[in-house]
C-alpha cells in the first residue's frame, strides 16, 4: 500500500501527584505492602489525579502537546480518537471536549471504548481513514482515570492502576516504508465478568437499588485476567507478525501493555526479545489503561530509544474481553 498512516508527533499528560507502593497504602488504608507489589506486580509508584484533574484534562493536555509537536494547525486534523473507558462524563464523549478545547474546527471526534486496548484500537480507526483516503490527519489519544472508579476496599485491585494520557499526531503519507503495517484486534465478550464496572450504566443506573454485590468500582477476577493476559498478548503478537511476513528477529522495540510486569516478561520470553528491546515503564506508573501503550511509546522516543524507521510491535489486552497489536515502521 502506498498511501500509509505514520505517527508525526506525541504527546503526553500525567498528573503531578505520585503515589509511592507506601503512600498509597497508608493514605487511603490498605493492608498491603510495597514487597508485595512490586513482587507481584513491578509497580512501585503512580500518578493520580487530584483537584479537578480527569480524563477530559489530561486528554486535553496530551493532545495539545502531540498537536503542537506536529507542526500541523487544528483546523489541519480531520478526526479526533479517544480510547477511553472513564470519560468526564458516561456521555457526550471525551473526544468531544478534547475537539472543542484545543479549536479543532474540522473534524469528527469519537470515542473508543476498548479499555486498555483502547490505543491499539483507536489507532487502527484513524489507520483505516488515512489508507481509504477519507482523512489525512487524526489526533489520537489514550486516556484513562480509573483511580476514580477503582474500589479502594479490594486491595487485588486498587494498588494496580494509575491515571495517564498520551496522544499522537497521524498523517497520510504517499510513498516509503513507514507508518502503521499491520494491526490485528480481537474479542472474547464470554470474559466480561472478569473485569467489570457493573453499576453506572443504564442497567444499573446511578440512583437504583442494585441487588447484593451489584455496585461501582472495578472488579476484577485477577487470577483468571492474568493467564487470559499471558495467552492473549502472545497471540495477538504472533498473529501480527504472520500477516505481516514479519519475523520477531526483526522487531527493535516491543511496547507492551504496562499492566503488570511479570504479564510483560512472559510476552518478551515468547518471542526472544532481549530487554534492551522490550519498553517498560510500570514500575512509574502501574496500570493507566487507554493511557499505556502511548505513554510508553512517547517515554521511548524521549529517551531515544524510539527512532523514525525502527520497526515497533505494541501489543494490548482488557476488559472485554479484547485484545489486540499495532506492527509500526515508526
Ligand atoms: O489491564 C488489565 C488489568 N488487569 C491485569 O492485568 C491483572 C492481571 N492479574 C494480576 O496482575 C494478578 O492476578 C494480581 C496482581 C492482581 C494478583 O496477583 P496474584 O499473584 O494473582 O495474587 P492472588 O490474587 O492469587 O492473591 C494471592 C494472595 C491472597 O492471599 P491468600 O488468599 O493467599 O492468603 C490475596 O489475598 O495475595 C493476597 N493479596 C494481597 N496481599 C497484599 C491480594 N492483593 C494483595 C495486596 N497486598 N495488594
Amino acid at each position: 500500500m502506498s498511501r500509509r498512516a505514520v505517527i508525526e508527533a506525541v504527546g503526553h499528560a500525567v498528573p503531578a501527584k505520585v503515589y509511592t507502593n507506601e503512600e498509597l497504602a497508608r493514605e487511603k488504608g490498605i493492608d498491603t505492602s510495597d514487597e508485595w507489589i512490586v513482587q507481584r506486580t513491578g509497580i512501585k509508584e503512580r500518578h493520580i489525579c487530584t483537584g479537578d484533574e480527569g480524563c477530559h484534562s489530561l486528554a486535553i493536555e496530551a493532545g495539545r502537546e502531540a498537536l503542537r509537536r506536529s507542526g500541523l494547525q487544528p483546523s489541519d486534523i480531520e478526526m479526533v480518537i479517544v480510547g477511553t473507558v472513564s470519560g468526564d462524563y458516561i456521555w457526550p464523549s471525551t473526544a468531544c471536549f478534547v475537539q472543542d478545547a484545543l479549536g479543532i474546527k474540522n473534524a469528527g471526534a469519537f470515542d473508543v471504548s476498548a479499555a486498555c486496548a483502547g490505543f491499539i484500537y483507536s489507532l487502527a480507526n484513524a489507520t483505516a481513514l488515512i489508507e481509504t483516503g477519507v482523512i489525512e490527519h487524526a489526533l489520537v489519544i489514550g486516556v484513562d482515570a480509573l483511580s476514580k472508579q477503582v474500589d479502594w476496599t479490594d486491595r487485588s485491585t486498587c494498588i494496580l492502576f494509575g491515571d495517564a494520557a498520551a496522544a499522537v499526531v497521524v498523517s497520510a503519507v504517499e510513498g516509503g516504508d513507514r507508518g502503521v503495517i499491520k494491526t490485528v484486534m480481537l474479542s472474547d465478550g464470554s470474559g466480561a465478568p472478569f473485569i467489570t464496572n457493573d453499576a453506572g450504566g443504564t442497567k444499573y443506573p446511578p440512583n437504583c437499588v442494585a441487588p447484593e454485590g451489584i455496585k461501582y468500582g472495578i472488579q476484577m477476577k485477577g487470577n483468571e485476567v492474568y493467564r487470559f493476559a499471558i495467552k492473549a498478548m502472545g497471540d495477538a503478537c504472533e498473529k501480527v507478525l504472520l500477516e505481516a511476513g514479519i519475523n520477531a528477529s526483526e522487531v527493535d522495540l516491543f511496547v507492551p501493555h504496562q499492566a503488570n510486569l511479570r504479564i510483560i516478561d512472559a510476552a518478551a520470553e515468547r518471542f526472544k526479545f532481549p530487554s534492551e528491546k522490550v519498553f517498560v515503564n510500570v514500575h512509574k506508573y502501574g496500570n493507566t489503561s487507554g493511557g499505556s501503550i502511548p505513554l510508553a511509546l512517547y517515554e521511548a522516543v524521549e529517551t531515544g530509544r524510539l527512532k523514525p524507521g525502527m520497526l515497533v510491535l505494541t501489543v494490548g489486552f482488557g476488559a472485554g474481553l479484547v485484545w489486540g497489536a499495532n506492527l509500526i515502521r515508526w
